[in-house]
């Protein structure tokens, strides 16, 4: 058994200020779910300093063996490993149906958690997760690792700089592999994983609020397998879904959640942006792209954790300059150039002057694998500073793993709706 850390306390009474533990240095660990992401994530947290697997839990105790086995851990049952006095952080990779109760007996508990996305399948429970953590101190964040990547924070700059102009509209499209989830796998049971907006698309409004901020869906919709071909549940499988959000950008830093009320006025304005979701396609075709429409350009990201991206754009030659700096290993090529009257350029009712339209492509040299490994280690670390030092501003809060629920389970409920 690994050395531990002093035993300590950190419950408070409700309404009291965050525990503040600075003896905190080693974490210790517990595993509740041993499946295929947990496998993955512990590979990366291992190699975090100060972080010690202490013990392992799952339903299916041939799994439990094997990961104890693999992590040097004890396989203990759920219900003792939250309990716990030796573990100070249950990490819950389970199905998302049981990360509202497993999670909140572990936050009862004085642990804190970090949970697989999304946080909880309703937007009740994710509050409740929320508050039980606000009022011990604890920290109880969704693995969202998507704005821990990189890219995103090019990208976000880029947004912040309008060196693009105005941000006009965003499309995801996520066509993805359905070679891993075989018939009667819980991907399929809306009652065990929420159904596609609240198991998937969670990582994806949450990447783009933390650019834009607070989102409402203003339209969903949904598709099924089709006759013959669902899977064996007693429902048709839900394959495909779509939904179209608004951001306002004057609310760029305001509240995560999604601004619920708005003027007349602003009802139409802001950006719109197109989440497609399908989970249809063989692994070797499995492809993601985000596209980005500026006023002046369009930044395309590549990949569902994004490695490499290009920029075309009709721009004068500072800005090209500039745009190739924002981006990791960029290389810029020039596919048109203009001169004399040809520099004028007219959009929007606004009119500019350009020098060329370039094409920038970029990449942080990664492979996807190796870059998501990447990103979970950051998350982790990220809220492992956290439990450290209460006064770390992490990337990621509570309120956003709250907010990306609220917004698939509206998506989700207007898609239902529409059925
Ligand atoms: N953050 C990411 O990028 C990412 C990527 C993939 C999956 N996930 C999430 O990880 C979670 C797990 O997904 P997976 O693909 O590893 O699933 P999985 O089916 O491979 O593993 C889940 C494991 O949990 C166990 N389990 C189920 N209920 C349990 C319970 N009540 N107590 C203890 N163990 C229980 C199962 O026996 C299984 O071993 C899901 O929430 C999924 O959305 C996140």
């Amino acid at each position: 058994m690994p050395a531990t850390s002093p035993s300590r306390a950190v419950a408070t009474a409700p309404g009291s200020q965050p525990a503040v533990d600075p003896g905190l240095r080693t974490i210790r660990v517990g595993l509740v779910g041993c499946g295929a992401f947990a496998r993955f994530s512990m590979t990366h947290y291992r190699r975090l300093p100060g972080v010690e697997v202490q013990a392992v839990a799952d339903v299916d105790p041939a799994a439990a063996r094997r990961a104890a086995e693999e992590l040097h851990a004890e396989a203990r049952p759920a219900a003792a490993l939250v309990a716990s006095a030796d573990i100070d952080l249950v990490y819950i990779a389970t199905p998302p149906a049981t990360h509202h109760p497993l999670a909140a007996a572990a936050l009862r508990a004085g642990k804190h958690a970090l949970v697989e996305k999304p946080l909880a399948t309703t937007l009740a429970d994710a509050e409740d997760l929320e508050s039980l953590a606000a009022r011990r101190g604890l920290v109880c964040v969704a693995n969202l690792v998507e704005r821990y990547n990189p890219l995103a924070h090019a990208v976000h700059r880029i947004i912040e700089s309008r060196i693009l102009g105005g941000l006009v509209h965003g499309l995801f499209m996520n066509d993805a592999a359905d070679e891993g989830l075989a018939p009667g796998h819980w991907f399929w049971d809306r009652a065990a994983s929420g159904g596609i907006f609240v198991e998937h698309g969670v990582h994806f409004f949450d990447l783009v609020a933390s650019w834009l901020g607070a989102g409402t869906v203003v339209a969903a919709t949904r598709s099924t397998r089709p006759a013959g071909q669902a899977g064996g549940g007693s429902a048709a499988e839900e394959e495909q879904v779509a939904c179209t959000c608004r951001y306002q950008l004057n609310h760029h830093r305001g509240p995560s959640r999604p601004a619920r009320s708005e003027s007349p006025a602003d009802r139409h304005a802001g950006v719109l942006f197109h989440f497609e979701h399908g989970f249809h396609q063989p692994s070797r075709m499995d492809r993601q792209e985000m596209r980005l429409v500026f006023e002046r350009g369009e930044l395309r990201l590549f990949d569902w954790v994004p490695t490499h991206g290009q920029v075309r754009a009709v721009v004068d030659d500072e800005a090209a300059e500039a745009l190739a700096a924002m981006l990791p290993r960029s290389s810029s090529r020039t596919l048109d150039r203009y001169d004399g009257s040809a520099r004028h350029v007219r959009g929007r009712f606004r009119d500019f002057e350009a020098d060329a339209l370039v094409e920038i492509t970029f990449s942080l040299g990664l492979e996807k694998l190796q870059l998501y490994g990447e990103v979970v280690a950051a998350l982790a670390a990220d809220q492992l500073a956290r439990m450290r030092d209460p006064t770390h501003v992490r990337q990621l809060t509570e309120a956003d793993s709250v907010a990306t629920v609220a917004l698939a389970c509206d998506a989700d409920r207007l898609a239902l709706a529409a059925d």
